[in-house]
């Protein structure tokens, strides 16, 4: 496996490939990243995986500076799962002057959700997203449905700027207890991560309850965030969504049986988590 820093190196070892598939990360890696790679592994061409910590997607208040840096570990993960190439880029590397330029996606799905309470998130992982892409050239590139609406987002992205790469969504990776696999889990204090359970417990009771045919969402999505606020979390949305578009189903497409995905976010003391299920 090679590790490469800069864009000349990266393009100089890609050279003639036709067939990379891509995993971009912000590192830190964990098993759901890896999962990732194994995927990526099935297309048959080389595995190209980043890690780059981009500035763009986080607000000022957020954890870019406290974001874990952990190369030397995550580059033994990668070798051990088969990875052909690392490019883990320097910020003036990527991001040699301000970055003027930026993908600006729809309101309409960019707005929504993560988008409503972290704006401008989604502007930054397009950019980055577009320029990793720009890159490495990849044929296929591998995203996690952990995050749900990230996927989409790119997906549009992709189909709509005719970018020539198959986006693959992979499923969530979860620890034993059910807690989705995040680099942000690592905040957890002991306490914290025994709670932390609690965010996919409720998912599956939302899960539930469609299943079993209720159909008042408002009711369903009102107790779900009444039971995280009364053990102790502030969650920002739990909502039960079109897998199509992301936005509230209507009664017609509730009763006509349209696929529905219940997404969630919400802090666990000062760290911010988000789950989803499909229904
Ligand atoms: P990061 O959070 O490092 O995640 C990298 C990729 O791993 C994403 O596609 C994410 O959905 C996936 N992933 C994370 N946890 C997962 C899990 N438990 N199971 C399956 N997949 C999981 O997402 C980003 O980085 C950044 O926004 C990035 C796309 C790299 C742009 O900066």
């Amino acid at each position: 496996m090679r590790i490469v820093h800069t864009i000349a190196e990266l393009r100089q070892a890609l050279a003639g490939s036709t067939r990379t598939a891509f995993v971009p990360t912000m590192g830190n890696l964990h098993e759901g990243h890896l999962s990732l790679v194994r995927l990526a592994k099935e297309h048959g061409g080389p595995v190209v995986a980043s890690i780059f910590v981009n500035r763009l997607q986080f607000a000022p208040h957020e954890d870019f500076d406290t974001y874990p840096r952990t190369l030397e570990r995550d580059c033994e993960l990668l070798r051990s799962v088969g990875c052909n190439l690392v490019f883990a880029p320097s910020e003036a590397e990527l991001y040699p002057e301000p970055q003027a330029y930026t993908v600006q996606p729809p309101a309409e799905l960019a707005g929504l959700l993560e988008g409503e309470f972290r704006p401008g998130f989604f502007t930054g992982v397009c950019t980055v997203v577009l320029k990793l892409f720009n890159c490495v050239q990849p044929r296929v590139a591998v995203f996690g449905k952990k995050d749900y609406q990230q996927l989409m987002v790119v997906r549009r992205m992709v189909q709509q700027l005719a970018l020539p790469i198959d986006v693959i969504g992979a499923e969530t990776a979860r620890a034993e207890d059910g807690l989705a696999l995040s680099s942000r889990n690592g905040y957890l204090s002991e306490a914290e991560r025994a709670e932390a359970v609690q965010l996919s417990m409720t998912l599956k009771d939302v899960q539930l309850k469609l299943r079993r045919g209720e159909r008042d969402l408002p009711a369903i999505e009102g107790a779900a965030m009444a039971h995280l606020r009364g053990r102790n979390w502030q969650p920002d949305y739990v909502s039960v969504r079109r897998r199509t578009d992301l936005r509230p189903p209507t009664a017609e497409q509730l009763a006509a049986g349209d696929p529905l995905v219940v997404l969630a976010a919400a802090r666990l003391g000062t760290t911010r988590l988000i789950d989803n299920l499909e229904v």
